[in-house]
Parts: structure tokens; sequence; C-alpha cells
């Protein structure tokens, strides 16, 4: 039963994830005002903050409901999961901090990185790519 409800959170994290992720990049443009640099930093917290429940409930499966942690930690999909996890991280690190450092800015109009939406497709493609190494190391595919 908690293992079921901790997929449901796992799952839950993840469309809080790709929606958040996909408003960003509908609401970032080439040049933008601190205002509007406000609304994306807080659409960005949430994507930060829906992250960490993905992390919270994959690290529960992993090591306390799942099945068994060797199961996963024998895997290299889930390892090659895991590393992709963590670039997706590592490249939102400097949209972050962009759009955090503009919300105050005393300019009217700020240009934003051509760059900045390149990360965010960038992002959203890993996080596609993603669930198939899931599902198929969730089957045990992969294992030695
Ligand atoms: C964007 C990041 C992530 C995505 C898109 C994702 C996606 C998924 C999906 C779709 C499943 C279900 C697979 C299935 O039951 O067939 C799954 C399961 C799992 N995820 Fe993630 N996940 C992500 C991040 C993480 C992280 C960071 C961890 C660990 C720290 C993790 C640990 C697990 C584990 C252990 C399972 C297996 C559950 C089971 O055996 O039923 N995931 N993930």
């Amino acid at each position: 039963m908690e293992y079921i409800f901790v997929k449901y959170i796992h799952f839950a994290g993840l469309l809080l994830l790709v929606s958040t992720l996909a408003l960003e990049h509908f609401l970032v443009k080439p040049k933008m005002s601190p205002d509007e640099f406000r609304t994306l930093a807080l659409v960005d917290m949430i994507y930060g903050v829906s992250s960490l429940i993905v992390l919270a409930a994959g690290l529960t499966l992993w090591f306390v409901v799942g099945k068994g942690a060797s199961f996963y930690t024998a895997n290299p999909i889930f390892h090659i999961k895991l590393s992709l996890f963590v670039l997706v991280g590592l490249l939102s690190v400097y949209p972050t901090v962009f759009f955090i450092r503009n919300r105050t800015s005393k300019q009217i109009l700020i240009e934003v990185p051509a760059k900045i939406v390149m990360i965010i497709r960038v992002e959203l493609l890993l996080i596609f790519v993603i669930p198939l190494l899931a599902v198929l190391m969730a089957q045990g595919v992969g294992r030695h």
C-alpha cells in the first residue's frame, strides 16, 4: 500500500515538474521586465519544489518501499536515470539564478540570453527520456 502511494507521489511530483517547466518555456521572452521575472521566479520555485518531491519519493522507492535497494542499485539503467536527473538539476541552476537576479533589476526591460530557452528545451527533452529508462529498470531490464 505504501509502495503504491509513494509511486503516486513520484508521478504527481513529475506532473508538477513537467507542467511548471513547460510554463517557464511559455513565459520566457527575449526581453522581459522585473515584474515578469518575479512571475518566472515563482514558477521556477514551484519547479524546484516539485523536483524535491520527485527526489524524495524516488529515494523512498529506492531505499524503503520498493523492490529492495539492490534491485535498483545493480542496474546501470537506473544509474543513467539518476545521472540524467542530476544533469537536469545542474542545467536548471543558470536559469534559476538569472530569474532571481533580474527580479529586482532597475532596468525596465532586460534581455534574456537565447541559451536560457535552449536550456529549458534540453531539460524538457531529458525529462521525457527519463521515464523510458524508469519503466525499463522497474521491470528489471538491464540488471546483471
Ligand atoms: C525527472 C526525474 C524522474 C522521472 C521522470 C522518473 C520517472 C519514473 C517513472 C515513470 C517510474 C515508474 C516506472 C514503472 O513503474 O514502470 C519511476 C520509478 C522509480 N523511480 Fe523515478 N523518476 C525520476 C527521478 C527519480 C529519482 C531522482 C529517483 C531516486 C533518487 C527515482 C527512483 C525511482 C525508483 C526506485 C523507481 C522504481 C519504483 C518501482 O520499482 O516500482 N526516480 N520513475
